[in-house]
């Protein structure tokens, strides 16, 4: 039988996942709220839509007779997407809402984690209350995260010794509006991410990836969605051990074990410690950047993965290509804080050489594509190497020009994959 995939969102990740199914003996449909012109082209049919409205996505889907879905972005599973899709008959890959809250409720995520004893997680407690959290961050003897219980795309977090002083964050609960808040010991060490297919109590997993959250060069300035994203050839990066990427897996494992039949893409941010692997967050999609990092190299059909987890069966043992990856976001000027819109996109696929191009938020009129106030698209090189992976990204990036584009080139060098390895050295005291 030919499967007919509806793909939901249409940002970069969703490019690479069009992608990874553009081989593969399906028919491809996406809906997104945006129109991305790399997946319109793989697509059978596009349709824009609000993708947070399931009875609007599956009747999509119905529309177009799917017999499989993926949902990449968190807002839609955060709105009950996948729970509209299976319920009306459409195996969706992407956890239902309650499981969901994985990502989407950081204090149901920690106390999820305490409960069912999860390795790696920090102190924490959780605030529904402003002078409660204050009191709390005066009285704690360290460093914290403040952050919201609720999605904010990344952004919403602030690191006490990091990003502010501790007067600075409560002047942030204050001014801020949010009703509950999580307040965590501050991690400190190398972040990495490590993300698994999951479904039918069954786990796969891909190659370590590094994000850089930091919008400018250095790890310096605000945080953004992720400016880019390198893998190595092998299953871990080259600032950890095959043991410490072990470590990671194990609480993945755990997860899955205590989420009651979990489907769809289990992330877990990890910190790399002095004293071992700790959770940064879960989420509950593959990560955008990281999905164009790992769908590349994976060498199993896809659709084979999907086809098993909608049909009970055991998922596919996955495959990589021996491939480092270097993953390179260009975001329009000013981006995130103070974006300029309106440039014109002079890279094409054709163009792009020998890297990967994924759109992700751009604007496609008549005479050519634009930036909006988003990461605009993604330039990803695959090669034996990280150095030589980084060359080919940069290659690309050249073509793409810098008129009203914001790129972190720093990502993927040799200078700074040093920093990382010496950075852990550091921490274990080596
Ligand atoms: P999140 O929204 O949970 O991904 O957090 C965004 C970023 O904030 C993470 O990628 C980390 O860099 C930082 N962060 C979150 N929690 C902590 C923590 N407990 N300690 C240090 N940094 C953190
Ligand atoms: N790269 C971070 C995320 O997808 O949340």
């Amino acid at each position: 039988m030919t499967e007919t995939v509806l793909l939901v969102g249409g940002g970069g990740r969703e490019h690479a996942i069009a992608r990874a199914l553009a081989e593969s003996e399906a028919s491809l449909y996406a809906c997104a709220g945006n129109r991305n012109p790399g997946i319109a082209a793989i697509a059978e049919g596009f349709e824009t839509l609000d993708t947070t409205n399931p009875t609007a996505v599956a009747s999509y889907a119905e529309r177009v007779d799917a017999t499989l879905a993926v949902v990449g972005p968190e807002g839609p599973l955060a709105a009950g997407v996948a729970d509209a899709l299976d319920d009306a008959g459409v195996y969706a890959f992407g956890p239902r809402e309650e499981q969901a809250r994985i990502e989407t409720d950081k204090a149901f995520q920690r106390r999820f984690m305490r409960e069912h004893d999860v390795p790696g997680c920090p102190d924490f407690e959780t605030f529904e209350d402003v002078d409660a959290a204050c009191e709390y961050i005066d009285e704690y003897d360290g460093d914290l995260a403040v952050k919201p219980a609720g999605l904010t795309g990344g952004k919403g977090v602030r690191v006490t010794g990091d990003q502010v002083t501790k007067e600075e964050a409560k002047a942030y609960l204050r001014e801020s509006d949010y009703d509950r808040v999580v307040l965590e010991e501050r991690l400190v060490g190398e972040e990495f991410t490590g993300q698994a297919f999951v479904a039918n109590g069954d786990l796969r997993v891909t190659p370590a990836v590094q994000d850089h959250k930091r919008a400018y060069e250095g790890d310096e300035g605000p945080n953004t969605g992720g400016m880019g994203s390198y893998s190595d050839s092998g299953l871990a990066l080259p600032f950890m051990t095959e043991e410490d990427y072990r470590e990671a897996v194990d609480v993945l494992k755990a997860t899955v074990e205590a989420l009651d039949g979990y489907k769809g893409v289990l992330y877990g941010q990890f910190m790399l410690t002095a004293d071992g692997v700790k959770v940064v967050e879960f989420n509950a999609r593959f990560g955008d950047p990281e999905a164009m990092n790992t769908l590349p190299v994976l060498n199993t059909d896809f659709l084979d993965v999907l086809v098993a987890a909608r049909d009970g069966e055991d998922l596919p043992e996955l495959s990589f290509a021996p491939k480092a990856t270097v993953c390179k976001y260009a975001v329009p000027e000013g981006y995130p804080t103070d974006p300029e819109a309106g440039a014109k996109v002079e890279i094409t696929e054709e163009n792009a050489g020998d890297a990967l191009l994924f759109y992700a938020s751009v604007d496609e009129r008549d005479d050519g594509i634009y930036t909006t106030t988003s990461r605009a698209f993604a330039v990803v090189g695959i090669a034996d190497s990280i150095t030589e992976a980084e060359e080919i990204a940069e290659d690309a990036l050249s073509v793409a020009g810098e008129e009203g584009l914001d790129v972190r080139h720093d990502i993927g060098k040799p200078d700074l994959v040093q920093k990382r390895i010496d950075h852990v050295a550091d921490l274990r005291g080596e």
